[in-house]
């Protein structure tokens, strides 16, 4: 399946070059996904503009305008399409909820700014409201980045050694073990004798014991599942 991601934001300059890179650039030449990033302004139809306005019923900040996002929407929107909302208040971004998201073949994620958007937007066009954390950011392009990264590593292929993913689910009630590489000394710092001895169960243990105290001195939440 081909999956292909929209991002509509007021900030496409802020990820444009975080997608140009690394694995997601990678994924983009192989054909795997296509991410385009999109300037919410440009479906703006009055002289200045204009995305934002104050809330009605008065307060803080401004609301970003439904017109320029319903337009922009309905001009994306595919049969297929889901629209996702980045913001705060969304339910908690997991490796559960992108394994669910990579079954989508078109994701629209709209990236809100200021106070958030007109909540006729989140009624009449959003499917899914996602947060990446307890924290609010300035905008939520990063946001819209970080969940396309995330869901990204499940698309099959995309990672090149599947491996990983394997780990990772067997593992993931745990956090993960210390990693070393090359030298086997560095300034006197030495790799942990077992990692070079070559017997393999006797890694796996050492490896698990370690995940069990890492976890248990930062996550014990995560023992009590
Ligand atoms: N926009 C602002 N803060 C956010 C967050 N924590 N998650 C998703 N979108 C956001």
């Amino acid at each position: 399946m081909h999956h292909e991601f929209d991002i509509l934001t007021l900030f496409p300059e802020m990820v444009e070059g975080f997608f140009a890179s690394s694995m997601l650039g990678r994924g983009q030449r192989n054909g795997l996904i296509d991410i385009r990033t999109h300037q919410l302004r440009d479906w703006t139809t009055d002289k200045h503009n204009k995305t934002d306005e104050l809330p009605y019923g008065g307060g803080a900040g401004m609301v970003m305008k439904p017109e320029p996002i319903f337009a922009a929407v309905e001009q994306l929107r595919q049969p297929a399409s889901k629209v996702v909302y980045m913001a705060p208040d969304g339910v908690p971004l997991t490796s559960q909820l992108a394994r669910e998201l990579v079954q989508e073949p078109h994701l629209i994620i709209l990236s809100g700014h200021y106070e958030g958007v007109d909540q006729r937007v989140r009624d009449e066009l959003v499917d899914l409201e996602v947060s990446i954390g307890d924290y609010v950011l300035t905008n939520g392009t990063l946001a819209a980045a970080v969940m396309i990264d995330c869901v990204s590593r499940f698309i099959p292929g995309f990672l090149g050694d599947e491996k990983s993913l394997t780990e990772e689910s067997f593992m993931s009630t745990l956090l993960g073990f210390p990693q070393y590489t090359r030298p086997a000394d560095f300034r006197g710092l030495r790799v942990p004798e077992v990692l070079l001895s070559g017997d393999h169960a006797a890694i796996a243990k050492w490896r698990h014991e370690q995940q069990i105290e890492k976890t248990r001195r930062l996550r014990p939440d995560l023992l009590d599942k």
